[in-house]
């Protein structure tokens, strides 16, 4: 495992989107898993950014997001597919027909869900997965005590993660209580994994998640043993690594 502590948010997202750009760059029909929340933000600006620089092609990159509310239609300003849009779909040129993000508005959830497995498969895997981190050790919507082996599936979500979310909503209540997401042993099977984590609030945990036990109950802790992880964390968040 790699861990990068940057002086900055800024340095962060700069750093992450060095390691999409060298990606790309290699592969242009590269599969990138895809994070929502805060931590992203920056680094989809800086994705932008390079775009309009026309340092980057993004017409066929592939995109799997890692999670989405279930119940909010997708035009719901605080879903997921939303916030893509929002953050980076429109305003670069990734394709809609290689945009791939679970449907929170589905019947078949089970049906849905191996879909999802099937299609990431079918591109021959994730080659980098962005990720950041709930303040419970959470990756993807994998709340504490989800199986290392699971798989996309469908969710209830931590009080904590609620709580935490509800910044975003009117209030706690209306934040929605389930969610569907890729499992642990999806995002363990990426090829590469970036987990980004930025300010003090996450400090504890990232330092937990990466020196402590290994645990299902610390969903994060699962990636010490993965083959080939990056670390970027900014100043704060890095405290306890140093
Ligand atoms: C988002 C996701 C979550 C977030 C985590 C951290 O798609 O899967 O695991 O990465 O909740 O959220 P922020 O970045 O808002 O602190």
């Amino acid at each position: 495992m790699k861990v990068c502590i940057e002086k900055n948010y800024n340095q962060l997202s700069k750093l992450a989107a060095d390691f999409i750009e060298d990606q790309v760059i290699k592969k242009s029909n590269s599969v990138l898993g895809l994070a929502t929340g805060s931590t992203p933000v920056g680094l989809y600006q800086e994705l932008v950014r390079r775009y309009q620089q026309k340092k980057l092609d993004f017409s066929q990159v592939v995109i799997f997001n890692l999670d989405e509310y279930i119940g909010l239609p997708a035009n719901h300003p605080q879903s997921y597919r939303y916030f893509m849009k929002q953050h980076l779909f429109s305003k670069t040129n990734f394709k809609s027909n290689n945009v791939f993000i679970p449907s929170g508005q589905i019947k078949n959830f089970s049906q849905h869900c191996r879909w999802y497995e099937d299609k990431i498969r079918s591109f021959g895997g994730i080659d980098i997965q962005i990720l950041g981190i709930g303040r419970n050790g959470h990756i993807g919507f994998n709340e504490p005590g989800s199986k290392f082996d699971s798989r996309t599936r469908v969710v209830s979500l931590d009080k904590t993660t609620i709580k935490d979310n509800s910044r975003f909503f009117d209030s706690f209540a209306a934040v929605p209580k389930r969610a569907i997401t890729m499992g642990l042993a999806t995002i363990f099977s990426a090829k590469n994994i970036i987990l980004l984590a930025s300010g003090e609030n996450k400090k504890e945990i990232l330092a937990k998640s990466l020196n402590g036990p290994a645990s299902e109950n610390l969903p994060a802790s699962i990636l010490q043993s993965h083959h080939s992880v990056t670390v970027i964390a900014d100043k704060e968040a890095g405290l306890l690594l140093v």
